[in-house]
């Protein structure tokens, strides 16, 4: 029976921090130059509907440096729910590759699209989640602490898909997680009932706040996230007068834990969502998080696989 990657929820606590540990060690065997090449054979398949920068090159170099390989396929060149069902396209890109990745809109469109492939699929963003992403940021934390446990998380603005990752990240591992956007920016309703439930047993602590302030004070992690999405482009104005008040700058981070560390999953917008001095900053983690997203990612793939 194939396994999916479309949310942390495909995962158990264990498994993620398996997950963590193992991409530093696939961190380590590329950094050294080790003959390491587990995905020798190995193709996958990666359908961008929105634009990528990171994402494409983290999973492409990656399979590569692993021995692998990837053929990029953009929405232009191919037919995805336009000339041919997702079904259909999910039933026939399956029989070329071996594992297939997807960058898309709404979330309904990836299950569906994995529901029919007869490999396994990983969420590389869709507008609810970003799991692959999330567990970069796990790993880039446990390099900075040694341990998730025990720290303040902030997540300050757009209550998006990083949102929603971020609560069920919290929720599933029984982190200490607090959630700052506008009332009408919130996280998604669906996600906050699912993680409420799984807190309750997983004892994570979630707050969710409209203060940025209440957030950040004492908080070990800051993160933060564009303020307009992929795909929101006409909601940023809107959106823009809602989160003025949420911008991670030093004024906003003058009460966090001495040594915090601020993160970004990247596109930044210096000047909206956070501050120049802050991501140029001696907190700013975010190139070790977008570096951190090869081995995430690669773990992911090898676990999925079974080559472990
Ligand atoms: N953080 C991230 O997913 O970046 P890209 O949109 O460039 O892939
Ligand atoms: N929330 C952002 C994340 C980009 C990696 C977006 O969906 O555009």
């Amino acid at each position: 029976m194939k396994r999916d990657c479309l949310s942390l929820k495909d995962l158990k606590k264990e498994e993620i921090l398996y997950l963590i540990d193992k991409s530093i060690e696939i961190k380590n065997k590329i950094k050294n130059n080790e003959d390491y090449k587990p995905l020798n054979g190995v193709i996958l398949g990666m359908i961008f509907e929105k634009s990528s920068t990171r994402t494409r090159l983290s999973f492409e170099s990656g399979m590569k440096r692993l021995g692998g390989d990837a053929i990029f396929l953009s929405s232009r060149d191919i037919q995805l729910g336009r000339g041919e069902t997702i079904e259909d396209s999910a039933r026939v890109i399956s029989r070329y590759v071996d594992i297939i990745m997807i960058r898309t809109f709404e979330h309904s469109r990836i299950m569906n699209f994995a529901q029919y492939s007869s490999v396994p699929v990983i969420n590389a963003l869709t507008d609810l989640l970003h799991p692959c992403q999330v567990l970069a940021d796990l790993v880039t934390i446990k390099e900075r602490f040694g341990k998730l446990d025990g720290l303040k998380i902030a997540f300050i603005g757009d209550g998006n898909n990083m949102a929603n990752s971020w609560i069920y990240a919290a929720a599933i591992l029984g982190l200490n997680l607090t959630v700052a956007t506008p009332v009408d920016l919130s996280p998604s309703g669906v996600v906050i009932k699912e993680a409420m439930e799984i807190a309750a047993k997983s004892k994570a602590k979630i707050e969710l706040t409209q203060i940025p302030y209440d957030a950040a004070l004492n908080a070990d992690v800051i993160y933060t996230d564009v303020w307009a999405s992929m795909g929101e482009e006409e909601q940023t104005a809107r959106k823009h007068a809602l989160l003025k008040h949420y911008q991670v700058n030093e004024n906003l981070t003058k009460d966090a834990n001495p040594n915090y560390i601020f993160m970004h999953c990247l596109p930044a917008h210096r000047g909206e969502e956070v501050s120049a001095d802050i991501i140029d900053g001696k907190h700013s983690v975010v190139w070790d998080e977008a570096e951190n997203r090869t081995y995430a990612q690669l773990a992911v793939i090898l676990k999925l696989l079974g080559r472990d």
